[in-house]
C-alpha cells in the first residue's frame, strides 16, 4: 500500500476525477520512470522492450522464466487499483521472496505492459498484443488518439520497432497477472482471493453516423439529416440486445462524439464506440447495428461499422491454474474484464490472481482493495513465485 501511496498524485484527473494515465502522458511517463526506479533499487535488471513493455529482471533474462506484473496506465477517469495493484504486488512479492531467502533456481521477471487500457489509442492490450503477434505493427502505427495524432507520431522514431518478439516470448515459461477484482463476487463468498479461471470474450467497434450539419433553430424537422437520432439509437438498442441475449451478455455505450459538438447546430456527424461481451459478442453487435441502420435510413444519415478490437474466450492454463488453487487454497473466479493474461495465454501458460474488491466497482474511482486483502494477495503471489520458481 506504501508503493500505492507513492504514486497516488501521478495523473490525478481533476476535471473527470480518479486518474487518467495514458500511453506518452506525463503521468504514464513518471510511472514507468517511479517503476524502472523501484525495480533497480530492488537490483532487478529493467529494460523497455521494442513494443514499450517494461522488464525487470531477477537474474538474467533466460528461459523458462516466471513472469507476473501488469499495467500502470488507466481508462479515463479510472481507478487506482486496475493495473497498479498487479505490479505494486508483484514488487513486493519479490521483496517478500528476497526476505524469506529464497534464490529462484528460474529467471524471474516483472512486467509492465503498455496500453492495457487503450484508453489513448482505442486498442487495448496495445503491448501484449504487439509482443504476441495478435495485433498488425503496421495497423498499430496507424492508430489515431482523440486528436488526431497517430502512434508513430507520438512515438517517433519507436514506432519502426514495433512488432512481433518470439524470442522474448519464448523466455517466458509461466505468467501470472495479478488484478483487483472487477465486480463483486468475492465479498458475498467472504473470499479475499480468487484464482482466475476464464476471460470472456469481448470487443470494440465504432459506429460512425454521418448526416448534415445544419442551424439548431431554423432547421425544419423535414430538413432535418441529424445522425444524432440515429446514435441514440444506437444506444438504446444495446441495452435492448443485452436484455434479449441473457445474463452474460455485455453491451455499453460509454464513448460518444458529436461533430462539430455545438449546442445550436444539428451535428454532421456522431461517433459512438460499442463494447459488446459475452459468449457471443457479434450477436450483439449485429443487433444493434440493425438498430442503428433502421434508425439511421429513416433519417437520412449514414452508418459505417468498424471493429476496432476483438478478444475470444480465454481458458486460463488449467494446470498453473490448479497449482495457483493449491498453494492459495482460493476458489476460482470467471471475469468479464479484458486482461493482459487473456492475450499472453494463447501462447503462455498463464494463470491470474484476484484480489477481493469490496464496492464490485471498476474502472471508475470507487474501485478499491482492502489493505489485508492487497496484503494477502503479495503473499499468495509470493507464494505462487516461490513454487513456480522451485
Ligand atoms: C479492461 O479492463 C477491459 O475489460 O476493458
Ligand atoms: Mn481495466
Ligand atoms: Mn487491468
Amino acid at each position: 500500500m506504501t508503493l500505492l501511496d507513492d504514486i497516488a498524485d501521478v495523473g490525478r484527473d481533476a476535471r473527470r476525477g480518479g486518474w487518467s494515465r495514458h500511453l506518452g502522458d506525463d503521468g504514464e511517463a513518471t510511472l514507468r520512470e517511479w517503476f524502472a526506479e523501484q525495480a533497480q533499487r530492488r537490483g532487478l535488471q529493467v529494460e523497455t522492450d521494442a513494443n514499450l513493455n517494461l522488464w525487470a529482471w531477477w537474474g538474467s533474462p533466460g528461459p523458462d522464466a516466471v513472469v507476473t506484473g501488469s499495467h500502470l496506465d488507466s481508462v479515463p477517469g479510472g481507478g487506482a487499483y486496475d493495473g497498479p495493484l498487479g505490479v505494486v504486488s508483484a514488487l513486493a512479492a519479490v521483496d517478500a521472496l528476497r526476505e524469506r531467502g529464497v534464490r529462484p533456481s528460474r529467471p524471474l521477471a516483472v512486467v509492465v505492459f503498455a496500453e492495457e487500457e487503450g484508453g489513448r489509442f482505442g486498442v487495448p492490450c496495445l503491448g501484449s498484443r504487439l509482443l504476441t503477434g495478435a495485433l498488425d505493427p503496421d495497423r498499430a502505427r496507424g492508430l489515431r488518439d482523440p486528436d488526431g495524432i497517430t502512434l508513430v507520431e507520438a512515438l517517433g522514431g519507436h514506432a519502426a520497432r514495433l512488432g512481433p518478439d518470439p524470442e522474448r516470448l519464448a523466455r517466458i515459461g509461466r505468467f501470472v497477472e495479478l488484478h483487483v477484482e472487477q465486480g463483486r463476487v468475492l465479498a458475498p463468498r467472504g473470499e479475499a482471493l480468487a484464482v482466475g479461471s476464464t476471460i470472456v470474450a469481448h470487443g470494440r467497434w465504432r459506429l460512425s453516423f454521418t448526416g448534415r450539419a445544419d442551424h439548431a433553430g431554423t432547421t425544419r424537422l423535414d430538413d432535418r439529416r441529424d445522425p444524432m437520432l440515429a446514435a441514440a439509437a444506437a444506444v438504446l438498442a444495446a441495452r435492448a440486445a443485452m436484455v434479449r441475449h441473457g445474463d452474460e451478455a455485455r453491451a455499453t455505450v460509454g464513448r460518444l462524439h458529436a461533430t462539430p459538438d455545438g449546442t445550436n447546430v444539428v451535428a454532421s456527424r456522431v461517433d459512438l464506440w460499442l463494447d459488446a461481451r459475452g459468449p457471443l459478442p457479434q450477436a450483439l453487435v449485429d443487433d444493434v447495428v440493425a438498430a442503428a441502420r433502421e434508425a439511421a435510413d429513416a433519417e437520412g444519415v449514414t452508418l459505417e461499422v468498424r471493429s476496432e478490437s476483438s478478444s475470444g474466450a480465454v481458458t486460463l492454463d488449467p494446470a498453473l491454474a490448479d497449482t495457483l488453487a493449491a498453494v492459495t487454497g482460493a476458489g476460482r473466479l470467471a471475469t468479464a474484464a479484458g486482461h493482459d493474461a487473456g492475450v499472453l495465454a494463447a501462447q503462455v501458460p498463464t494463470g491470474m490472481l484476484h484480489v477481493r474488491n469490496p464496492t464490485g466497482v471498476s474502472h471508475a474511482p470507487d474501485e478499491h482493495a482492502e489493505d489485508a486483502d492487497a496484503e494477502a494477495g503479495v503473499t499468495a503471489l509470493a507464494d505462487v513465485l516461490e513454487e513456480l520458481c522451485r
